[in-house]
């Protein structure tokens, strides 16, 4: 910034002191003190908006009508525009608004020599009226094709997991003539759009470290040099093993890094262990490297022994064939355990090839708690069949030629970037149209009120109610510990995911022995090895019952390990045949907030499922109903964003989409750490292969209080089914308090219908939990209540997906956590009165005799009390009235 620029030196000393200022503003308000780096440049654009806006993370953002880096016949040349889409998972600053170009546009920045950060954010939705799938574009910075003939929609539709935005992150040195051009180029009758420009300086050698830093190369023996001719584009930027670290959070260069788990091969491998230690960073590994959030959280193979020999600890990452990719692997002993060379030592590779036969962290770093990073640079040829894209396996493997103390890898951080070909470009294809999930369109904004024709859950109450309650209830398996299983050590997670098999210090006498793959990690149990896991089924060791058989707590592996062991009734209506299939399909199911399937037994005629055992029982154990301490508001966030990612699962991960068909708190059960798992998916129906079609027709099952009133009306299933029952949860979760309370005034019987309607009277501080007084941030509370009242809504098409509810949660999330950062006092934070003096029994009979006395789940239309409850959309019609079987699950 020291410099002149050759062009035009006024305007551009006026642009400099105007982006001094601006940076001195953002700086002084948003840029934590203690960041590690501090920007020279900093420039925040809202493409679209004629004023400066404040983003959910407290950034300021310049609107770009009439910015110094607009050109300055922007009016002529593009039009800003309002998306006519929301989203509960897509923030308002800077996706709301959008700038469109029917032809060529410049935008331009005067920065300093160096490298910089240039994030573009896009949110394909619908602007001014124009269909966003058409909209194809190219975009260059200097003298780099960044996209080229760039579909965000296509993008969109393609990340995994699945977000309904797009933040583009590459990294460009900028030479001395200290201006940044990007150049928006619209595909042949199409138009191209931006909703914010992001650019921010970074440390000279963090990537683009020059011929002073040879990077090896899998499978060539010279190494790679990255200069500053190069650009890259970030792929990839993961905390394994952690949580999301929002931009707020890096080291004052605001890049995002994402959880691993999405990669994972064989969903679920591997443990987490993470430890609070100090780190300390060097001056190889300086502090803006990255956050220590990231160091301090990490993914290992876990029992340290020679069961981990048996498989690689691999990520699968889709990427463009015919690129060069910078791999960046950051490294951190954290465990007390490790301290010294030799003790965990393991082998890299990069798609099948070895990229670094030898890793010893201790040996690299020189201390437990020091961080350090390598980089490895990987080719990636156009395949066989010049596929676009193609899987970047990365795995690690112990290596024993060292004999080292543990048989282990970890991985504590990843950064995965594309170098631009040789001509400058860095533009790959789009992804192909995804077809597995059939993906509504966002919904319009509802800025009509549903019509007030359904909501007709309430309608369920009645004579039935009774009964229905009953089966809920007896299906809960209820999974408690009575005794700590033999742990690790303090800083290991124990994982209950980790396939069960041979455990240090004891024979197996299975058949089969665990191996990597999924489809060999379903064991198969004799009846005499189940016989004496659960002393020969006695009831004292049954820890619960329902219509399917009886639920049993065992050990197994000579007492080493605990499980729930479930014997389904030989008179189930299931058959052998079916339960065989089951096995086949919940054994490929691996995902970290997903009870896993351990093994099975089928002799003697017996059908018995044995599942990893849930310490902490059922979600509702710990909302209602129960001597168990209220749980935090955090904690309850966790667990609900934790439930979200296994349904997300559930619904794309994998071939074919897994309806659950029984959401509710009663089958969220919780690990001895807390972690949130779905579970009983064994009954749930695989979605539609076919993209054409987009339900499954079946007769109706599930819960009451928690079944979508659209499945009722039309008997098909989509996954929206799910996202609605969740919306419930999520209330049960804020409200504590269960999805039907019979007796009390009609319009709150049903929870999905009372929340709703609180919701929108703006009432909902009013019903929530007494127990989290002054623990809710107001705007955390308002992103909650509309991702609630968004899965909620009457017509599955109008609900967000799983993976936009994942989004919503997160951001929750960090809502949350930005307003503790700044609580000062207990502020106006939601403190509640009398809001369970609608638990109390109801009084005004009048009002429920319509369901109390008939025992039919018609409602009266006519007897409404005073309120404006009728709006929220209770109807009168009679869906309900032939009821549906309340022994269906
Ligand atoms: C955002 O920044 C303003 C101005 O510095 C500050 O008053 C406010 O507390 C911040 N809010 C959050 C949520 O960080
Ligand atoms: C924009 O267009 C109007 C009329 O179409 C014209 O009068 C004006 O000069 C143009 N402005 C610029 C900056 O090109
Ligand atoms: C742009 O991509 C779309 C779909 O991927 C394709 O149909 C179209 O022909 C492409 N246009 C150009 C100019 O390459
Ligand atoms: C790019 O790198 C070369 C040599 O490594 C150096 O001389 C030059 O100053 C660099 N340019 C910029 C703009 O940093
Ligand atoms: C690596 O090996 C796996 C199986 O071991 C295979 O599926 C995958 O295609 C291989 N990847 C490459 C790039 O060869
Ligand atoms: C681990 O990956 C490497 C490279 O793909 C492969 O050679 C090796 O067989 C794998 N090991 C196991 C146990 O799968
Ligand atoms: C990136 O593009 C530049 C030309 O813009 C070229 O000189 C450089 O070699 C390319 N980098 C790689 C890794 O091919």
């Amino acid at each position: 910034m020291d410099k002149t620029s050759n062009t035009s030196p006024s305007t551009t000393m006026l642009t400099f002191a105007l982006s001094l200022f601006i940076l001195h503003l953002i700086t002084s308000t948003t840029t934590d003190a203690s960041s590690p780096y501090t920007p020279t440049d900093y420039f925040l654009l809202d493409c679209g908006s004629s004023s400066s806006s404040t983003s959910a993370d407290n950034r300021t953002w310049d609107g770009d009508a009439r910015s110094k880096f607009s050109p300055p016949n922007i009016a002529n040349t593009s039009s800003p525009s309002t998306a006519e889409e929301q989203n509960p998972a897509v923030t308002q600053v800077p996706f709301m608004t959008a700038r469109l170009f029917p032809s060529q546009f410049t935008y331009t920045f005067p920065v300093s020599a160096g490298p910089k950060f240039l994030r573009l954010y896009f949110y394909p939705a619908t602007y001014s009226g124009r269909d966003n799938s058409k909209s194809f574009f190219s975009v260059s910075a200097g003298s780099h094709t960044l996209l080229t003939n760039f579909s965000a929609f296509l993008t969109a539709a393609g990340t995994v997991p699945r977000q309904p935005f797009l933040i583009k992150e590459f990294v460009i040195s900028v030479n001395y003539n200290q201006r940044l051009d990007i150049k928006f180029d619209p595909s042949p009758n199409s138009y191209a759009f931006i909703n914010g420009i992001e650019i921010v300086s970074m440390p000279n050698n963090l990537y683009i470290r020059g011929p002073d830093y040879p990077i090896p190369q899998v499978s060539q023996q010279q190494p790679f040099t990255i200069d500053n001719t190069t650009a890259l584009e970030t792929l990839y930027r993961l905390d394994v093993g952690g949580n999301l670290v929002p931009g707020k959070d890096d080291t004052g260069m605001y890049r995002i890094w994402r959880q691993d788990d999405p990669y994972i091969y064989g969903q679920g491998f591997g443990q987490t262990p993470h430890r609070d230690v100090t780190i300390r960073y060097t001056n190889d590994t300086p502090e803006y490297t990255a956050p220590a959030t990231v160091y301090t959280t990490s993914r290992t193979m876990g029992k340290h022994n020679s069961v981990n020999l048996n498989y690689n600890l691999t990520w699968i990452f889709t990427v463009d064939s015919g690129f060069t990719y910078l791999f960046r692997l950051h490294f951190c002993e954290i465990l007390q355990e490790v301290t010294r060379v030799n003790q965990r030592v393991f082998t890299v590779f990069l798609n099948n090839r070895t990229a670094d036969p030898e890793v010893d962290v201790i040996q690299l770093s020189g201390d437990n708690g020091v961080p350090i990073f390598k980089d490895y640079v990987v080719w990636v040829p156009l395949g066989d069949n010049r596929r676009s894209k193609q899987d970047l396996w990365l795995a690690l493997y112990p290596n024993m030629d060292s004999k080292p103390k543990y048989t282990d890898a970890i991985l504590n951080g990843l950064e995965i970037f594309k170098l631009n070909q040789s001509d400058g470009s860095l533009a790959g294809p789009n992804p192909e149209p995804v077809g597995t999930t059939p993906e509504a369109p966002y919904p319009k904004s509802p800025e009509k009120e549903d019509s007030g024709a359904s909501s007709p859950v309430l309608a369920v109450v009645g004579g039935v109610i009774g009964g229905v309650l009953v089966v809920a209830v007896m299906g809960v398996l209820i999974f408690r510990r009575r005794r700590r299983v033999r742990d690790s050590g303090p800083s290991v997670a124990k994982s209950s995911w980790v396939p069960i098999s041979v455990t240090a210090g004891t024979s197996t006498s299975t058949k089969t022995n665990a191996s990597s793959l999924p489809s060999d990690l379903c064991r198969h149990f004799s009846i005499s090895e189940i016989r004496s896991a659960t002393r020969n089924f006695t009831d004292d060791f049954m820890i619960g019952t329902g219509g399917f058989g009886n639920v049993y707590k065992g050990y197994i592996d000579g007492g080493a390990t605990t499980v729930a062991i479930k014997r389904l009734d030989s008179k189930s209506n299931q058959g052998a045949r079916e339960f065989q299939t089951e096995i086949g399909m919940l054994s490929k199911l691996r995902h970290l907030h997903l009870v896993s399937l351990i093994g099975y037994c089928d002799d003697d005629g017996e059908m018995i499922l044995v599942y990893d055992y849930m310490a902490n029982g059922t979600l509702r154990d710990h909302l209602y109903k129960t001597e168990n301490p209220p749980l935090s508001w955090k904690n309850r966030l966790q667990i609900c964003l934790g439930a979200a990612r296994g349904l997300h699962y559930l619904h794309t991960g994998a071939k074919h989409m897994i309806i659950h068909r029984d959401v509710k708190s009663t089958n969220i059960l919780l690990d001895d750490k807390w972690v949130a798992k779905v579970s009983d998916f064994g009954l749930s129906k695989t979605g539609p292969d076919n993209v054409a079609q987009t339900h499954v027709t079946t007769v109706v099952k599930g819960s009451f209080g928690y079944v979508d009133p659209e499945y009722y009306r039309r008997q098909q299933l989509t996954e929206k089914s799910d996202v609605y029952s969740f919306g419930v949860v999520l209330l049960e979760v804020l409200c504590a308090r269960p999805a039907i309370v019979t007796g009390l005034p009609k319009e709150q019987v049903s929870l999905a219908v009372w929340g709703r309607y609180c919701m929108r009277k703006g009432t909902i501080d009013q019903i929530v939990d007494p127990h989290l007084m002054g623990q809710i941030a107001p705007e955390c509370l308002r992103k909650f209540g509309e991702i609630v009242d968004s899965c909620l809504r009457d017509e599955g098409i109008q609900r967000p997906t799983m993976s936009d509810v994942v989004w919503g949660l997160e951001f929750a999330i960090q809502l949350q956590d930005a307003a503790e950062r700044n609580k000062i006092s207990g502020g106006d934070w939601i403190g509640i009165v009398g809001c369970h003096t609608m638990l109390s029994p109801a009084t005004d009979d009048d009002v429920f005799s319509g369901s109390k006395s008939s025992g039919t789940s018609t409602l009266e239309s006519g007897r409404r009390s005073e309120n404006s409850y009728a709006a929220v959309g209770v109807g009168s019609e009679n869906v309900f009235s032939q009821i549906v079987d309340p022994k269906g699950r």
